[in-house]
Protein backbone atom coordinates (compact mmCIF):
# COMPACT_ATOMS: atom_id res chain seq x y z
CA UNK A 1 0.00 0.00 0.00
CA UNK A 2 1.49 3.59 -1.07
CA UNK A 3 0.16 5.25 2.06
CA UNK A 4 -0.37 2.74 5.44
CA UNK A 5 -4.10 1.60 5.31
CA UNK A 6 -5.40 2.63 2.49
CA UNK A 7 -5.66 1.30 -1.11
CA UNK A 8 -5.40 3.77 -4.25
CA UNK A 9 -6.79 2.53 -7.59
CA UNK A 10 -6.65 4.03 -11.11
CA UNK A 11 -8.66 3.39 -13.71
CA UNK A 12 -7.24 4.32 -17.47
CA UNK A 13 -8.86 4.30 -20.90
CA UNK A 14 -8.02 6.17 -24.28
CA UNK A 15 -9.61 9.22 -23.73
CA UNK A 16 -10.83 9.68 -20.07
CA UNK A 17 -14.12 10.70 -21.25
CA UNK A 18 -15.97 7.62 -21.15
CA UNK A 19 -14.93 4.09 -19.73
CA UNK A 20 -12.54 5.01 -16.94
CA UNK A 21 -14.90 7.74 -15.90
CA UNK A 22 -17.56 5.43 -15.53
CA UNK A 23 -15.81 2.88 -13.94
CA UNK A 24 -14.57 5.69 -11.45
CA UNK A 25 -18.04 6.55 -10.66
CA UNK A 26 -19.49 3.05 -10.32
CA UNK A 27 -16.53 1.42 -7.98
CA UNK A 28 -16.73 4.90 -5.54
CA UNK A 29 -20.16 4.27 -4.91
CA UNK A 30 -19.37 0.85 -4.38
CA UNK A 31 -16.85 2.31 -2.03
CA UNK A 32 -18.95 3.92 -0.41
CA UNK A 33 -21.98 1.86 0.40
CA UNK A 34 -19.26 -0.65 1.52
CA UNK A 35 -18.58 2.45 3.97
CA UNK A 36 -15.05 2.16 2.79
CA UNK A 37 -14.41 5.81 1.77
CA UNK A 38 -11.84 6.94 3.99
CA UNK A 39 -9.59 3.81 3.23
CA UNK A 40 -9.87 3.12 -0.54
CA UNK A 41 -8.77 6.65 -3.14
CA UNK A 42 -10.34 6.26 -6.76
CA UNK A 43 -9.49 8.01 -9.39
CA UNK A 44 -9.45 7.64 -13.33
CA UNK A 45 -7.19 9.15 -16.19
CA UNK A 46 -6.65 8.54 -20.11
CA UNK A 47 -3.43 7.75 -22.15
CA UNK A 48 -4.61 10.20 -24.65
CA UNK A 49 -5.09 14.43 -24.34
CA UNK A 50 -7.11 15.12 -26.43
CA UNK A 51 -10.27 15.65 -24.05
CA UNK A 52 -8.05 16.85 -20.85
CA UNK A 53 -10.41 19.31 -18.65
CA UNK A 54 -13.94 17.61 -20.12
CA UNK A 55 -16.62 16.46 -18.64
CA UNK A 56 -17.51 12.49 -19.25
CA UNK A 57 -19.17 12.24 -22.35
CA UNK A 58 -22.74 12.61 -22.18
CA UNK A 59 -23.55 9.13 -23.27
CA UNK A 60 -21.66 7.86 -20.46
CA UNK A 61 -23.31 10.42 -17.91
CA UNK A 62 -26.76 8.93 -19.37
CA UNK A 63 -25.65 5.07 -18.72
CA UNK A 64 -24.18 5.67 -15.30
CA UNK A 65 -26.99 7.88 -13.65
CA UNK A 66 -29.73 5.06 -14.75
CA UNK A 67 -27.78 3.36 -12.49
CA UNK A 68 -27.58 6.10 -9.68
CA UNK A 69 -24.16 7.40 -9.98
CA UNK A 70 -23.31 11.13 -11.24
CA UNK A 71 -20.17 11.62 -13.44
CA UNK A 72 -20.73 15.31 -13.62
CA UNK A 73 -18.07 16.45 -11.84
CA UNK A 74 -15.20 14.68 -13.21
CA UNK A 75 -12.84 15.74 -15.14
CA UNK A 76 -10.27 14.54 -17.87
CA UNK A 77 -6.82 14.01 -17.52
CA UNK A 78 -3.90 12.55 -18.58
CA UNK A 79 -1.77 9.61 -16.61
CA UNK A 80 1.31 10.42 -15.84
CA UNK A 81 4.42 8.46 -14.61
CA UNK A 82 3.65 9.97 -10.98
CA UNK A 83 0.86 7.81 -10.95
CA UNK A 84 2.66 5.22 -10.59
CA UNK A 85 3.95 6.26 -7.00
CA UNK A 86 0.63 6.96 -6.10
CA UNK A 87 -1.70 4.41 -7.14
CA UNK A 88 -1.71 0.67 -6.13
CA UNK A 89 -4.03 -0.48 -8.86
CA UNK A 90 -3.79 0.73 -12.53
CA UNK A 91 -6.63 -1.05 -14.19
CA UNK A 92 -6.55 -0.55 -18.13
CA UNK A 93 -9.75 -1.10 -19.78
CA UNK A 94 -8.24 -2.65 -23.20
CA UNK A 95 -5.22 -4.15 -24.21
CA UNK A 96 -3.86 -0.89 -25.68
CA UNK A 97 -4.11 0.90 -22.84
CA UNK A 98 -2.35 -1.23 -20.99
CA UNK A 99 0.27 -1.66 -23.74
CA UNK A 100 0.82 2.07 -22.97
CA UNK A 101 0.78 2.05 -19.74
CA UNK A 102 3.38 -0.38 -19.62
CA UNK A 103 5.22 1.42 -21.74
CA UNK A 104 5.06 4.49 -19.62
CA UNK A 105 5.78 2.42 -15.53
CA UNK A 106 8.44 2.54 -14.37
CA UNK A 107 11.19 -0.70 -13.69
CA UNK A 108 10.48 -0.41 -9.83
CA UNK A 109 6.41 -0.01 -9.83
CA UNK A 110 5.31 -2.96 -7.66
CA UNK A 111 1.80 -1.71 -8.13
CA UNK A 112 -1.30 -4.03 -9.87
CA UNK A 113 -0.91 -3.30 -13.45
CA UNK A 114 -3.83 -5.15 -15.27
CA UNK A 115 -6.68 -4.90 -17.23
CA UNK A 116 -9.31 -4.54 -15.18
CA UNK A 117 -11.45 -7.46 -16.59
CA UNK A 118 -8.83 -9.82 -15.18
CA UNK A 119 -9.84 -9.17 -12.08
CA UNK A 120 -14.05 -10.37 -12.40
CA UNK A 121 -13.35 -14.21 -12.68
CA UNK A 122 -17.02 -14.26 -13.77
CA UNK A 123 -16.71 -13.12 -16.71
CA UNK A 124 -14.89 -14.30 -20.30
CA UNK A 125 -14.67 -10.73 -21.06
CA UNK A 126 -10.97 -8.86 -21.01
CA UNK A 127 -11.49 -5.90 -22.37
CA UNK A 128 -13.98 -2.91 -21.64
CA UNK A 129 -14.95 -2.01 -25.56
CA UNK A 130 -14.32 1.41 -26.78
CA UNK A 131 -17.98 2.86 -26.86
CA UNK A 132 -17.16 6.19 -28.29
CA UNK A 133 -18.20 5.74 -31.83
CA UNK A 134 -20.76 3.12 -31.20
CA UNK A 135 -24.83 3.40 -30.31
CA UNK A 136 -26.11 3.17 -27.11
CA UNK A 137 -25.63 -0.57 -26.86
CA UNK A 138 -21.91 0.24 -25.91
CA UNK A 139 -22.73 2.28 -23.15
CA UNK A 140 -25.03 0.18 -21.45
CA UNK A 141 -22.40 -3.09 -21.94
CA UNK A 142 -19.49 -0.81 -20.69
CA UNK A 143 -21.58 -0.33 -17.28
CA UNK A 144 -22.51 -4.29 -16.92
CA UNK A 145 -19.02 -4.83 -17.25
CA UNK A 146 -17.92 -2.53 -14.84
CA UNK A 147 -20.34 -3.01 -12.36
CA UNK A 148 -19.05 -6.75 -12.11
CA UNK A 149 -15.88 -5.88 -12.00
CA UNK A 150 -16.10 -3.69 -9.37
CA UNK A 151 -17.80 -5.94 -6.72
CA UNK A 152 -14.82 -7.89 -7.73
CA UNK A 153 -12.22 -5.82 -6.72
CA UNK A 154 -14.28 -4.22 -3.83
CA UNK A 155 -14.41 -7.87 -2.55
CA UNK A 156 -10.82 -8.21 -3.11
CA UNK A 157 -9.57 -5.10 -1.71
CA UNK A 158 -12.09 -5.53 1.86
CA UNK A 159 -10.00 -8.60 1.95
CA UNK A 160 -6.93 -6.70 1.12
CA UNK A 161 -7.43 -4.36 4.41
CA UNK A 162 -8.84 -7.12 6.37
CA UNK A 163 -5.59 -8.55 6.21
CA UNK A 164 -3.68 -5.20 7.11
CA UNK A 165 -5.36 -4.46 9.99
P1 LIG B 1 -12.73 6.32 -23.69
O1 LIG B 1 -13.45 6.54 -25.11
O2 LIG B 1 -11.31 5.90 -23.99
O3 LIG B 1 -13.53 5.24 -23.09
O4 LIG B 1 -12.82 7.65 -22.98
C1 LIG B 1 -12.94 7.36 -26.13
C2 LIG B 1 -13.15 8.71 -26.06
C3 LIG B 1 -12.67 9.52 -27.09
C4 LIG B 1 -11.98 8.96 -28.14
C5 LIG B 1 -11.78 7.60 -28.18
C6 LIG B 1 -12.25 6.80 -27.16
N1 LIG B 1 -11.54 9.80 -29.19
O5 LIG B 1 -11.00 9.24 -30.18
O6 LIG B 1 -11.65 11.02 -29.10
Amino acid sequence: MKKHGTVSVLFVCLGNICRSPTAHGIFAAAVQNAGLNDCVRVDSAGTGAWHVGNPPDPRSQAAALERGVDLSSQRARQVKRADFDQFDYILAMDKDNLSDLRSLAPAHYDGVLELFLRLDEGTREVEVPDPYYGGADGFQLVVDLIESASQELLSRIQRQLEANQ
